[in-house]
């Protein structure tokens, strides 16, 4: 680190301006006055490290959320988003790897002390709390601890206080949903992309059926069928807001909208930060299942599936049951997939849209580009 090389000189030393001395008297194991278990200082530094990266995570998506508050999000600013999102990508890659790190504790080595540890567990993390809130966790998607719901574990007023506003303030997913039905195109007035879109498939599944109907083919006949009750379900509001209500969708109807018009039409300038945003945030998804996943797997391996966790509830079983989709906060951009189409039976732009999401006034590029 660069600065003054002695405390003599003005300014802070190493030690002193990371707080070294406080930081690294924390590990303090609890079976010190037996036989002090050389792991439990490895569990102690990884539960410690993975608590500083949830700081750091929970400070970027603070720094975040702000941007998206206004009427617009500044275009100037989706760069500065993307790459604060791409920070929290990489720091939940590194805390799904550190799982492994903690697996080289043995089941027999853990049980030298993990008989000191209850009542503490995991399900206590404060922060891991903030974190799934801040996003977008629904409380009622939430799988119950025994039989009390995770707030009840919180004894300290304010950890109750900072659980209760991170209730109370817009999620990512709630600011997203809002930038995402300001997506330009699907202006009824204007390009009105869900009208466009909507012909667009009922003439490819049209066509379908009538090759079932040619060919005799039974069995193609039944998959267009089905298609078309997959695709209604976004078609017909009313199903999607039920679909919503069941947790089975997250977007409003319209967000849903905007985010597949940037999924389609992402190869248009004024896109592909929108489109690379989205990206990020199932990335962001996929880790944080991921870590769910290797934690359950940790835990089947250092206590089994049967024996309750130090917490009190089913451990393993419990566990298992945050892997649902339940848990992901932007299902509905994983399952988009689902209504994707070719990028030929995409409806053409009009000149004024292609404006819009171009990044050149150039009349001539933006024909070349619609061609
Ligand atoms: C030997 C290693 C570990 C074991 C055996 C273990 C065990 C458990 C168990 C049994 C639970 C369920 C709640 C309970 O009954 O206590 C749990 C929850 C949890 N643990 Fe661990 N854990 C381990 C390591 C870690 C690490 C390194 C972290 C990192 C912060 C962590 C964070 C959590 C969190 C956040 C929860 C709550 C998850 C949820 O409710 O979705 N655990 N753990």
């Amino acid at each position: 680190m660069a600065g003054p090389s002695n405390s003599d000189s003005k300014g802070l030393l190493y030690g002193e301006y990371l707080k070294l001395d406080q930081l690294l008297s924390c590990q303090d194991p609890v079976s010190r006055d037996n036989e002090n278990v050389h792991d439990e200082h490895l569990f102690i530094i990884t539960h410690q490290a993975y608590e500083l990266w949830f700081k750091q995570i929970l400070v970027e998506l603070d720094s975040i959320r702000p941007l998206f508050d206004g009427e617009v999000v500044e275009e100037a600013n989706m760069l500065l988003i993307t790459q604060r999102l791409n920070r929290i990508v990489l720091i939940l890659k590194l805390l799904d790897d550190q799982v492994a790190i903690l697996e080289t504790m043995t089941p027999l080595d853990f049980l030298e002390f993990r008989n000191y540890l209850a009542p503490a567990s995991g399900f206590q993390s404060l922060q891991f709390r903030l974190l799934e809130n801040t996003l977008g966790v629904k409380n009622e998607h939430r799988v119950n601890y025994g039989r009390d719901h995770y707030v009840t574990v919180f004894k300290d007023p304010v950890a109750i206080q900072r659980v209760k506003e991170s209730h109370e303030k817009s999620s990512l997913l709630l600011l997203i949903q809002g930038w995402l039905e300001r997506t330009p195109g699907l202006e009824k007035d204007g390009f009105n992309f869900w009208e466009k879109y909507k012909e667009v498939v009922t003439s490819m599944l049209n066509r379908m059926q009538e090759r079932a109907v040619q060919d005799n083919d039974p069995s193609l006949l039944e998959t267009v069928a089905r298609k078309r009750d997959v695709f209604e379900t976004i078609f017909d509001a009313t199903i999607h807001a039920e679909l919503v209500r069941r947790g089975e969708r997250r977007l409003s109807h319209k967000a849903l909208q905007g985010a597949l018009m940037i999924y389609l039409y992402r190869d248009n300038p004024r896109f592909h930060q929108a489109f690379h945003m989205l990206h990020l945030l199932q990335d962001i998804d996929s880790l944080i299942t991921k870590w769910r996943y290797n934690h359950v797997l940790m835990v089947q391996r250092m206590i089994g599936s049967s024996l309750a966790g130090t917490g009190g509830s089913s451990g393993y079983q419990y566990l298992r049951s945050t892997l649902s989709d339940r848990y992901k906060v932007f299902l509905d951009l994983f399952n988009l997939a689902t209504f994707i189409i070719p990028r030929s039976c995409l409806p053409p732009l009009t000149p004024s849209l292609a404006r819009t999401l171009s990044v050149t006034e150039n009349v001539d590029e933006i024909k070349k580009f619609l061609s």
